[in-house]
């Protein structure tokens, strides 16, 4: 068993399962069965116009972060980030994400996330350049890399992606601020060293945790796997 604590670590592994593909009617005990082992919650929020799918919006959001054990890593798959975004973070999210394709002022997002006491997220689908967010550091606080099409869980990981996470993690660090990399889609044991060895530090698992008879166990494994495999 490897302890965090073993691993002085300067860029920091972070374990946030999603669940989307969990029991959804029994929200608050699905967060409950991830909570001792994960870093954050990661809740997908999907409006049926950015992606062809529904989730849940800020009223359930702002019902289970009344009584949360752990933070809240809120992914905005939405059409009008501009206007939904900051609502998230003053709901009590401890990051916000949205994406850049469907952003009309991401500074601004970013500037009013952060002003609401949360970390501001961007992410990026498959075909877009990473190099849109470059001109947004250091305003932002994450940069997310969809491993997958966004809208469903228990898709398969895109290998391709590894140069843009390679490419993300070199714009963090030039931005001389706490910048993190995330990955999200199709992440598990067979392939969250790759992503950690290319630079990714927090780790969005939605279906490798919750189809696990042990959803903990799972956390503690993929963030063994991904403490072993950061780049020292
Ligand atoms: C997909 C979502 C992901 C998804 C991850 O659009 O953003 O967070 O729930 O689930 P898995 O790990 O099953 O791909
Ligand atoms: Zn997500």
């Amino acid at each position: 068993m490897c302890d965090k604590a073993d691993y002085p670590d300067p860029v920091g592994v972070l374990i946030s399962p999603s669940v989307l593909n969990s029991d959804l009617s029994r929200l608050t005990d699905e967060v409950g069965r991830i909570a001792i082992a994960a870093d954050f919650v990661h809740l997908d929020v999907m409006d049926n116009h950015f992606v062809p799918n529904l989730t849940f919006g800020l009223p359930i959001i702002e019902s289970l972060l009344r009584n949360c054990p752990v933070p809240a890593d809120c992914h905005l798959m939405i059409a009008d980030p501009d206007r939904w975004a900051p609502s998230y973070a003053e709901a009590g999210a401890a990051s916000v994400t949205f994406h850049v394709e469907t952003a009309r002022s991401p500074e601004g997002i970013c500037r009013d996330i952060r002003s609401a006491g949360a970390r501001a997220g961007v992410a990026v689908k498959p075909g877009t350049d990473v190099e849109e967010v470059a001109r947004l550091m250091p305003g932002l606080d994450m940069i997310l890399i969809m491993t997958v099409e966004p809208g469903f869980g228990g898709q398969s990981f895109m290998a391709d992606m590894l140069p843009k996470i390679k490419r993300a993690r070199q714009l963090a660090e030039s931005a001389g601020t706490d910048v993190w990399v995330q990955v999200d889609g199709g992440i598990d044991a067979s392939n969250i060293e790759l992503c950690a060895s290319a630079g990714a530090n927090v780790f969005v698992a939605g279906s490798a945790v919750f189809s696990d008879p042990d959803p903990a166990a799972m956390v503690t494994r993929l963030r063994h796997l991904a403490d072993g495999a950061v780049p020292r």
